[in-house]
C-alpha cells in the first residue's frame, strides 16, 4: 500500500485526487497539507509543513509554486519522492526543481493527461513538416485559474520549439505591439471563463488552409488519475527528474 501526502488537499484538484485515490487499489491518502483546513477531510490536514509528523511514501502536489517549494524542502529533508503537478513556475524555479532532483526522485508535468502528452509528440512531428505555417496556441480555462499562459500551453509550445531546434520564441502579449507577426513566433492566447476544465487548441496556419488539433478535458479526474500513475511510477525510482514521457 502506497501512503500519499497531498499538498493542496483542499483545492479543486486536491479534492478530486483524494476521491480518485479512494477508488484505487494499493494506494491511500495518509495526510494532506493546505493553508485552509475545513475539517472535512477523512485524513489529517496540516496547515503548516513544519507540523507534519507522518512520513508518506510519496507526495502529490497540486497547489501554488510557493507551497510547492515549502513541501519540496520537506521532501528533500526526508528523502520522499514527489509528483509536482502545480503550474506557474518561473524558469528560475524550474531550475531549482531540477537541482532538487539530484537528491530525490521528482516527477513534474504541467499536464498529467496521457492524451495531451501524446498531442505534444504529434505536434513536434507536424511542426517539422509544416515549416512554413504560422503556429498559434489558444488555451481556455475556468475563471479561477491564476497563471497564464497555462503550463500546458507552454508544454505544447516547448515540444514544438524543441523539434525546431529551439529557434522559436513565444508571443503572449500581442496586444501590446503594433507590428506584423514574426515567422519564428508561436502565439499563445489565454481565455478565462466559467467552469472550463482545460482546452488547448494548436493551429498551423498555411496558405488558404489550416490544420488544427484540439484537446479538451471535461473532468479533473483525468489529471488525478495521471498523477496517481505518476506516484506509482516514481515511488520505485532513483533520484532524478521524470515526466509524462517516461510513462506514456
Ligand atoms: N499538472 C496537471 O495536470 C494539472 C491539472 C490541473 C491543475 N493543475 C495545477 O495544479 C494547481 C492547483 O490547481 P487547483 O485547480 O486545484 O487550484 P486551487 O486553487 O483550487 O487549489 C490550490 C490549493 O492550494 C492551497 N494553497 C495555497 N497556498 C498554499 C500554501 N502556502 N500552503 C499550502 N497550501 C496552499 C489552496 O488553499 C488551495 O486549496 C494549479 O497550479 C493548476 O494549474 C495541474
Amino acid at each position: 500500500m502506497i501512503k500519499v501526502l497531498i499538498n493542496g488537499c483542499n483545492g479543486r484538484m486536491g479534492k478530486v485526487l483524494a476521491a480518485q485515490i479512494q477508488e484505487t487499489d494499493n494506494i491511500e491518502v495518509i495526510c494532506g497539507v493546505d493553508k485552509i483546513n475545513n475539517n472535512d477531510c477523512s485524513f489529517p490536514v496540516y496547515t503548516n509543513v513544519s507540523s507534519i509528523n507522518i512520513i508518506p511514501d510519496v507526495i502529490i502536489d497540486f497547489s501554488i509554486p510557493e507551497a510547492t517549494f515549502n513541501i519540496l524542502e520537506f521532501a528533500k529533508s526526508n528523502h520522499i519522492p514527489i509528483v509536482i503537478a502545480t503550474t506557474g513556475f518561473s524558469n528560475e524555479q524550474l531550475n531549482t526543481i531540477e537541482e532538487c532532483s539530484k537528491f530525490i526522485p521528482i516527477f513534474r508535468s504541467a499536464n498529467m493527461s496521457y492524451e495531451i502528452n501524446l498531442m505534444a509528440k504529434i505536434l513536434s512531428e507536424l511542426a517539422q513538416k509544416l515549416t512554413d505555417n504560422d503556429i498559434e496556441i489558444i488555451e481556455t480555462h475556468h475563471n479561477k485559474k491564476i497563471d497564464s499562459p497555462s503550463g500546458t500551453a507552454i508544454l505544447l509550445a516547448d515540444s514544438i520549439n524543441k523539434s525546431l531546434n529551439n529557434e522559436m520564441h513565444y508571443e503572449t502579449m500581442r496586444s501590446s505591439k503594433r507590428e506584423k507577426r514574426d515567422k519564428k513566433e508561436i502565439g499563445i492566447s489565454s481565455v478565462r471563463g466559467g467552469t472550463e476544465v482545460g482546452k488547448h487548441q494548436v493551429i498551423f496556419f498555411g496558405n488558404n488552409e489550416s490544420l488544427e488539433i484540439t484537446h479538451n478535458v471535461n473532468s479533473r479526474a483525468v489529471f488525478a488519475n495521471g498523477a496517481i500513475k505518476a506516484a506509482f511510477y516514481i515511488v520505485q525510482k532513483e533520484n532524478g527528474l521524470y515526466n509524462m514521457n517516461d510513462i506514456c
